[in-house]
């Protein structure tokens, strides 16, 4: 019979392993790998001439049509990109799948979680270019809303929630982390927590304010580093003390890396996820003059200085993280609500960071900036990159292997990059972005390779030779999603943990 594509002369790499063959794509799913099917007869044949083809990307922390806010300001700020625009640029930079936040607001607390969820599917609903799930966020976490959690897999396919230790208005005490935790748990939901240390920071800020030091550098400073450790350690401890998985999102520094690495080595099932801007940027983006450093605002900060990046590398190639996700959270510098706002509106000669929404696009570029610096580089094995930028966030948040692998069976999403000979290193500019952002905080870096072609359950939706988006509006689709893959070794943790218990309560699930 026929098959609808064949991709021939590829370099499959995959989460474990990296050899020579053709695949053979039907019905959207992928039929058959070999050493070589060119005999087989298909609609299409794709020559990959030598080049990599991995698994598409799949990105596990984006914000897209989110209402966010920047720390202490009562602005609602408006992400620039929607659905349409977001999972373009993520085709674009060879992401198929991602993972948007469905976000509980705290002055909202009529609004059930199914009013929430329902929101973000009336958002995306026939918009999207890539396939796309929800986590949810919750800031307000009552009873009533906890009440809920049974229904989020079975009824939204939800299997992750992403909870907030600072930011006034969507942080939670300890004590409702550990009721969230706990009862996500039961439910079979992994937690996501964003930890800072809201006092610390609460502190720092006041103290900044009275010497009149509110230019974007000083939003980093109002955070340090200890923040996120602290936050971490505690997370870590909360975890611990209720017997429950958790990620760390966005880890920026190696302090964090370390605490989270010695809760792994005491078997706990700690994960961990840090994004290209904490491995490639450090803080001088934020003390460019004329306000461009509003544009590298992000929280956690970035950091100072080039042993921070190594840190975060260690942490990739020693286990310690589990994935690389952008954090895409993108703000025009020309909206009136965008990134500007607040240099003019302060009244302060360098802006005031406290008006800055807080977040930098990157949907697009994660995939490539890996590839070149991790990949090309030779600091990433082509497995390891696999496995941060796909498979283990597929896994994690129960995609797998449907998303995330190259396997017959699973979706026919891929990468096919150019052949080493064929790219020519290019300068990053915003232009060749697809995102409705205006800049891009990894502007003149240094490409070595970009997605040449990306497929989506087979039909190809980024043709780079063409240098454009050719898949339709609407062809992505929502993923329904099950608990986490490495839940399943929940058992085993429970086992090895047992020993530091013997004279303690401990909840049961
Ligand atoms: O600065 C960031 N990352 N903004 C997005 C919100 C968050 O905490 O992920
Ligand atoms: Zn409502
Ligand atoms: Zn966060
Ligand atoms: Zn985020």
């Amino acid at each position: 019979s026929e098959f609808d594509t064949l991709i021939i002369n590829a370099k499959i790499g995959t989460a474990s392993e990296c050899f020579p063959g053709d695949i053979a794509i039907k019905n959207g799913k992928i039929y058959a790998i070999a050493p070589d099917l060119k005999a087989l007869k298909a609609k299409n044949v794709i020559d990959a001439e030598g080049a990599y083809v991995t698994p598409g990307g799949v990105d596990g922390h984006t914000h897209i049509d989110q209402e966010s806010t920047p720390g202490g300001s009562d602005y609602p700020y408006r992400g620039a990109d929607g659905f349409e625009t977001g999972s373009r640029s993520s085709v674009a930079g060879g992401t198929t799948t991602f993972i948007a936040f469905a976000m509980q607001h705290k002055h909202r607390p009529d609004h059930s979680l199914s009013d929430v969820i329902g929101h973000y599917h009336d958002c995306a609903t026939g918009n999207s270019y890539a396939d796309y799930a929800f986590h949810l966020i919750i800031t307000d976490p009552t009873p009533e809303r906890l009440a809920e959690f049974p229904t989020l897999i079975p009824k939204f396919g939800i299997s992750s929630v992403k909870l907030y230790m600072t930011y006034d208005r969507l942080k939670l005490s300890d004590y409702e982390v550990l009721h969230t935790i706990s009862t996500a748990r039961k439910n079979g939901i992994t937690p996501m927590i964003h930890a800072e240390n809201i006092d610390i920071i609460s502190f720092f800020s006041e103290e900044l304010e009275k010497l009149d030091l509110l230019d974007p550098y000083s939003h980093a400073r109002s955070r340090p580093a200890l923040a996120e450790h602290e936050a971490t350690n505690r997370a870590i401890t909360l975890s611990e003390v209720v017997n429950v998985p958790i990620l760390l999102v966005h880890v920026s520094s190696p302090g964090s890396v370390q605490r989270i690495r010695k809760g792994q080595g005491k078997g706990l099932p700690i994960y961990a996820e840090t994004c290209p801007q904490y491995l490639l940027l450090t803080d001088a983006g934020l003390q460019k003059p004329n306000y461009e450093g509003a544009n590298c605002v992000c929280s956690p900060p970035l950091r100072p200085s080039k042993e921070d990046l190594d840190g975060l590398w260690n942490g990739l190639r020693n286990g310690t993280f589990t994935m690389v996700s952008s954090d895409h959270c993108p703000f025009r510098t020309d909206d009136p609500l965008g990134k500007p706002v607040s240099i003019k509106d302060s009244g302060k000669p360098g802006g005031d960071w406290r008006l800055i929404p807080n977040g930098i696009p990157g949907i697009e570029t994660r995939v490539p900036l890996m590839f070149t610096f991790g990949v090309c580089t030779g600091r990433l094995s082509i497995e390891r990159f696999v496995q941060l930028t796909s498979t283990n966030t597929a896994k994690l948040y129960g995609m797998y292997p449907k998303k995330g692998s190259i396997i017959p069976g699973a979706d026919a999403d891929l990468v096919i990059w150019y052949p080493e000979s064929k790219y020519k290193s290019t300068k990053l500019t915003n232009d060749m972005l697809h995102h409705n952002c205006d800049y891009t905080a990894f502007e003149g870096m240094e490409m070595l390779n970009w997605p040449r072609y990306t497929l989506l359950r087979g039909q190809t939706v980024w043709d780079a030779d063409k240098g454009e988006v050719t898949g339709k509006k609407g062809y992505g689709q929502y993923i329904s999603r099950e608990s986490s893959w490495y839940a399943k070794n929940q058992v085993l943790f429970d086992d090895i943990t047992q020993d530091a218990w013997k004279n303690e309560w401990r909840p049961s699930y």
